[in-house]
């Protein structure tokens, strides 16, 4: 064991990957600076750069709210002490000097002249637009800035989600690069910051053992689970005009299986690993309606802004297939869903039985499949679920894994937002989403959108409507 285990202090910036082309920034401007994800995600992420002597840049705050500087620091500081464990007072204080708020209408010109003087003022050259903003704004604030010629002057980060389906995504690519060009546009997915994401490049490729199986001639099926046990928690208005599929599988769950099925990328340049995924990614055939079962838990249309007769998905399982030398013929089952029995983030890669079963005495259970089980929520690690002899006179064999708890083993994971603000402080595009995998992945959605179908009620902490296993090939089965 040589690695150090990672604290939150360690630095986030991997200096390999920062692109040459593009300067470090010297100034953070956070459009909804008073919204909630500023305050539950971006202030703390902020606390944790400044810990980590890693943040050295103005932070320009810009809201419509009647808010003061001072009010604006009181509340980050507020968002700092609710979400952070322990936080450091002198720490907040540092970050709070870093602190100015510029209030004023997004449709009044003296707000961006405004943000232009004090970027000036700042003497800065190169600026984060993070846009902690509804998605309606995105293409209003981006040609605000290019009015005032802050498009030449850094780099836009866009929150999810980016589109609502794939004509919303091109037009809004089109607008963005209509101001920015493509290198300069910063689509977050918070799935690309967690460490144990990112891990499955790692993983996949720093271990020879396990390249020779990771294609169709061992690999039977692939399943990858996004489950909560929490509903939508007051947003029912926001998840009425969105459901599961817009909300984490054209995101989230694709991502993570672009990074489970891609090829090896050429080097590590973000643009070799986006190449790859792009490549994956059109490889992936668009959902066929008939392979997808949408469901709703019961009690969703009681909760606030949920419509009574509402047929918006709280679950979703669907069969992929990808068109690849590697995955040809390999079933994907994918599960999203809300209200569900346990909270698990994961990805089991199903082995295909031995050639011939040695042992198969009379009367002898047959050895169970092998299994890779990746965990990807806050459990990280992996366990390899493999056949051992049962002690005895017979050959019987039973299950036995071999499990590594990440945080156990390598210690504390780094925050996904700490780690993608700081990415795009220096410039690093490898954690963020390109232009046309975001595309590829709503082409692959869209028939789910065009025609979703009937929709099945389920109970909350179950595993959703037993219809899901419509989809499943004769003899496979969910894991749970
Ligand atoms: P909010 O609804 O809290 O809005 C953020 C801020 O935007 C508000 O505080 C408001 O500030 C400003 N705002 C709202 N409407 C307008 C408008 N019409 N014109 C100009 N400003 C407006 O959003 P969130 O903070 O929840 O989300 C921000 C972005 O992050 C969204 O794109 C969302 O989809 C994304 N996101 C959010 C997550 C979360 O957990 N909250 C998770 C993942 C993504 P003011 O009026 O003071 O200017
Ligand atoms: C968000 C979705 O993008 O991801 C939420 O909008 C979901 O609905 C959340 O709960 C899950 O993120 P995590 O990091 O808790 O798995």
């Amino acid at each position: 064991m040589s690695e150090q285990p990672i604290t939150t202090d360690v630095p986030y910036v991997d200096t390999a990957q920062i692109d040459p082309n593009q300067p470090e920034a010297d100034a953070l401007v956070l459009f909804g600076a008073t919204g909630d994800l500023a305050k539950r995600k971006l202030f703390p992420s902020l606390y944790k750069l400044e810990r980590s002597n890693t943040l050295d840049v103005p932070v320009i705050g810009v809201a419509r709210s009647d808010w003061t500087d001072d009010d604006f620091r009181t509340h980050a500081r507020e968002s700092i002490e609710a979400h952070v464990d322990d936080a450091d007072d002198e720490i907040i204080s540092s970050l709070s000097d870093r602190l100015d708020l510029i209030q004023g209408d997004y449709a009044d010109e003296a707000t961006w002249e405004e943000l232009r003087d004090t970027l000036d003022r700042h003497g800065s050259e190169t600026a984060v637009f993070y846009m902690a903003i509804p998605p309606s704004i995105f293409p209003m604030v981006a040609e605000k800035l290019a009015s005032v010629g802050l498009n030449e002057r850094g780099r836009i980060v866009v929150e999810k989600p980016f589109g609502r389906d794939l004509d919303s995504a091109v037009e809004l690519n089109q607008t963005l690069h209509s101001v920015f060009p493509e290198d300069h546009i910063f689509r977050i997915d918070h799935y690309l910051g967690k460490e144990a994401v990112e891990d499955l490049l790692v993983f996949r490729f720093a271990n020879t053992l396990l390249e020779p199986v990771w294609n169709r001639n061992y690999v039977r099926s692939v399943q990858v689970t996004m489950s909560e046990t929490i509903g939508v928690e007051g947003r029912g208005s926001f998840y009425e005009g969105v459901g599961a599929i817009r909300d984490v599988l054209q995101n989230h769950l694709l991502q993570v299986i672009a990074l489970l099925a891609m090829e090896p990328p050429a080097g590590p340049d973000a643009r070799f690993l986006q190449d790859e995924k792009a490549k994956v990614i059109s490889a992936m055939r668009p959902i066929e309606c008939s392979q997808m079962v949408r469901g709703q838990y019961v009690g969703y249309r009681d909760e606030d802004g949920v419509a009574d007769d509402s047929s918006v998905e709280t679950f979703a399982a669907v069969r992929l297939e990808i068109d690849s030398w590697r995955w040809a013929g390999v079933p994907w089952y994918v599960r999203v869903g809300k209200g569900l029995a346990e909270n698990a983030t994961e990805a089991v890669i199903e082995l295909r039985e031995p050639p011939r079963m040695l042992f198969d005495e009379a009367g002898s259970p047959p050895p169970e499949r092998n299994l890779i089980r990746l965990r990807l929520g806050k459990n990280d690690g992996v366990t390899f679920a493999l056949q051992a002899k049962t002690p005895g006179p017979s050959l019987d064999s039973q299950e036995v894994d071999v499990d590594v708890d990440f945080a156990a083993a390598l210690g504390e994971r780094q925050d996904a937002y700490e780690r993608l603000l700081g990415d795009a402080l220096v410039g690093s595009l490898r954690r963020f989403a390109r232009q046309d995998v975001v595309e590829g992945t709503w082409a692959i959605v869209q028939p789910a959108l065009d025609e979703p179908g009937e929709i099945f009620p389920y109970f909350r902490d179950s595993w959703g409507p037993s219809e899901a296993d419509n989809i499943l090939e004769p003899g496979d089965h969910w894991y749970p």
